[in-house]
């Protein structure tokens, strides 16, 4: 079975300080990544990641998403890329350490934006990098634009790209939130199963997230998700915390676990 899971910014770093990973978080979700795939040989992996307070930080500096066109904007663009990879640096080795099989394929080197989507993705070596066992990895990344200069890519995105090549069965969003709560703020109950036709009376209650960002908070989470399943019947993704310990290890291997599914 194939499996793609975010490890959200606000779960991996300290979002309160710039280019802070939160390494312990990281190490323990690096173990419950390599437990469950000991328990279940079968289960194949693409692994992404945000960028947190590393990313998100340089690319509101200079504005990467809404385009990039000057000399300012083209280098700000180059540091974006560069702060993200320096994360990507640390997930790489922390999982590596664990045995997780994982190679990096950059959003930022192989892909081609238009207008702030994602429309051109090697999706092939990832196949066959998934065929021989290993851990592919993708992360929220800058990316070229051929209508804009540049652009972020979240990592939804790039997932919602590589997902209608190499169909995985579900798609798991570990953040800092128990799922999409009904009552945000304060956010006390959690919906178990959100529809296409939920989400019409739901949207205006979700809002946007609690710590906004450059690449959109969980509304938006929410509607990119909706979109993607629309056009992959049988595709479900489900929103969950990561902060709980062993959640990731039971939600990969499909365990129970507090969240939020998203179907159609
Ligand atoms: C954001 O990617 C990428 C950059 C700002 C460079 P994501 O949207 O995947 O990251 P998080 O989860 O919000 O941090």
């Amino acid at each position: 079975m194939l499996v793609f899971i975010k490890l959200g910014g606000s779960l991996i770093t300290d979002k309160s300080r710039p280019r802070t990973a939160r390494r312990e978080v990281i190490q323990r979700l690096a173990a419950e990544v390599a437990q469950a795939r000991e328990q279940r040989p079968d289960l194949a992996l693409v692994l992404g990641h945000g960028s947190g307070s590393f990313g998100h930080v340089e690319a509101q500096r200079y504005g990467t998403a809404r385009g990039v066109s000057t000399p300012a904007e083209w280098r700000g663009m180059a540091e974006v890329w560069r702060v993200a990879d320096l994360l990507n640096r640390i997930i790489i080795d922390v999982f590596a350490e664990a045995g997780i099989p994982v190679m990096r394929f950059s959003p930022s080197s192989g892909g081609i934006g238009q207008s702030g989507r994602v429309v051109a993705l090697p999706s092939e070596p990832v196949r066959m990098a998934l065929e021989g066992g290993l851990v592919p990895v993708v992360y929220g990344d800058v990316m070229l634009d051929q209508e804009r200069g540049g652009m972020i890519a979240s990592t939804e995105a790039s997932f919602g790209y590589l997902a209608a090549r190499l169909k995985p069965e579900r798609i798991l969003l570990a953040g800092l939130e128990r799922g999409v709560y009904s009552d945000f703020p304060p956010g006390r109950s959690v919906i178990p199963v959100l529809t296409r036709r939920d989400w019409e009376t739901l949207r205006g209650q979700v809002g946007a997230s609690a710590n906004s960002d450059v690449t959109g908070g969980m509304a938006s989470k929410v509607q990119g998700m909706l979109d993607l399943i629309g056009t992959m019947p049988g595709l479900r993704a489900f929103i969950y915390s990561g902060e709980s310990d062993g959640a990731t290890r039971r939600a990969l291997l499909g365990e129970a676990v507090e969240g939020t599914w998203i179907q159609d």
